[in-house]
């Protein structure tokens, strides 16, 4: 089928989720991807950060056929090779001990919000009548099931499902004083994405991370950090929170583990692994063979790559705010090794960056409104770099500049309002 068939044919058959790109892509390689008329595009997004090591690397490729050609699944109820040594692996480069394997970001992340309630039950050493509050951050991205959607802390996502899991709080995010005024004995657990992602990638401060861990380490409730975006290397270390210099007591990660197939993890230590018993928690598909072998081997090639990916991202960062300083409808420039957002002065504008970007065969996307979002896989070179910021600079002069002066005064002064605005909240 062409493009327009695939596309009419789904307008019939899918639901009406995705507002889908029209580009039906056939084929991958390296950091390069091929549409179904043979046009070439270099991916700055990764599948949403999931071909971390780019398309058809041949590491994954060959534990890939070999697993496929051995065993695929055999469900939970039997052992098989590759769980107890991805767990080790996760666990040494974590610090965190224990491991619980399933399909996705959201599952994950429910998982984990299932472990702190559970914990709470058995641990509660402070004696709180009800410890099940979780407290997550205004404009925070958990995922699309209940749990993650209720800690979700953005209406647009949660409002057309309401009403949704009760128990959950939302603190403004990197606001200590909110922090400390919502937080409690009936606490068990405080959510945070390390990074931000689909909010417009929003590092958590040092200050906020540290008043959480003081604060829930006080009353024996439980820090969660969802690295499901930012975690795997993303940021130049193994996890973003390793920047910080802190543990949580659980965290999250999926997307880049098993190099495109459907594999998610929460860790977490011994002692929180005290609330779990056999038969709480499950899943049939998660942590099969040809998953975890695949993310054996993305963990062994991700530790050759933590330097390329600390440099690259210096470059890249480096060269982001060059462009910065020369076009005034970039706000800011936020993010950490390979996860970079250029925040613009509009929507309007984001857009049509994203799009002249697609056309000239550059992939990346907009996200939060006015936010281009970098997610390249970890394999990119500085000459791909240079590539992206060239057209990105074209762009920005044709898109930036075709947004009126009227615009930009009206445009400026809304900026100025909410600046002001943001200041006095976290003053
Ligand atoms: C930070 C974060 N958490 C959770 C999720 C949900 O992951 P999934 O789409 O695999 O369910 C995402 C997905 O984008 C994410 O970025």
């Amino acid at each position: 089928m062409n493009l327009a068939a695939v596309a009419s044919a789904e307008e019939k058959l899918l639901l009406p989720t995705y507002e889908r790109q029209r580009v039906l892509f056939t084929r991958g390689k390296g950091v390069y991807l091929w549409d179904s008329r043979g046009k070439k595009y270099l991916d700055f997004l990764s599948g949403i950060g999931v071909n971390a090591l780019g398309h058809r690397h041949p590491a994954i490729q060959r534990a890939l056929k070999k697993q496929a050609s051995k065993l695929i699944h055999v469900s939970n109820l039997f052992f098989h090779e590759y769980q107890a040594e991805l767990a080790k692996r996760l666990a040494k480069i974590s610090g965190l001990e224990r491991v619980f394997f399933c399909n996705s970001g959201t599952e994950a992340w429910d998982g984990a919000l299932k472990l702190a309630r559970a914990y709470a039950k058995t641990n509660n050493n402070n004696g709180h009548k009800a410890k099940w509050r979780l407290l997550a951050l205004e404009n925070s991205f958990h995922g699309r099931t209940f749990g993650a959607l209720s800690t979700t802390g953005q209406e647009k996502y949660r409002n057309p499902f309401a009403p949704v899991v009760p128990g959950v709080g939302f603190v403004a995010f990197n606001d200590l004083n909110d922090l400390k005024r919502q937080f409690d004995g009936s606490v068990c657990a405080v959510c945070i994405e390390t990074i931000q992602g689909e909010s417009g990638i929003h590092p958590v401060s040092a200050e906020f991370l540290r008043l959480a861990r003081e604060l829930t380490q006080k009353t024996g409730a439980l820090l969660i950090l969802d690295e499901i975006q930012c975690g795997l290397g993303r940021t130049g270390k193994y996890f973003a929170y390793q920047q910080y210099g802190l543990k949580p007591d659980i965290v999250t990660v999926a997307k880049p583990l098993a190099s495109g197939l459907p594999l998610g993890a929460i860790l977490t230590t011994n002692r929180v692994a005290t609330g779990i018993h056999p038969g709480m928690h499950g899943t049939t598909f998660g942590g099969g063979p040809l998953a975890c072998a695949v993310a054996v081997e993305f963990l062994k090639v991700l530790e050759g790559l933590l330097p390329h990916i600390n440099e690259t991202g210096s470059y890249f960062r480096a060269s982001l705010e060059q462009l910065q300083s020369q076009h005034a409808c970039v706000r800011e420039m936020r993010g950490a090794g390979l996860m970079l957002g250029v925040d613009l002065d509009s929507a309007e504008t984001a857009k049509a960056v994203a799009k002249e970007l697609l056309e000239k065969g550059i992939i990346i996307n907009r996200t939060h409104d006015t936010v281009l979002r970098f997610l390249p896989p970890y394999i990119i070179q500085k000459k791909h770099v240079d590539e992206v910021v060239a057209a990105l600079d074209k762009a920005l002069q044709s898109s930036g500049g075709k947004v009126s002066a009227k615009m930009q005064n009206k445009m400026q002064k809304k900026r100025t309002t909410t600046d002001v605005k943001t200041r006095r909240k976290h003053a």
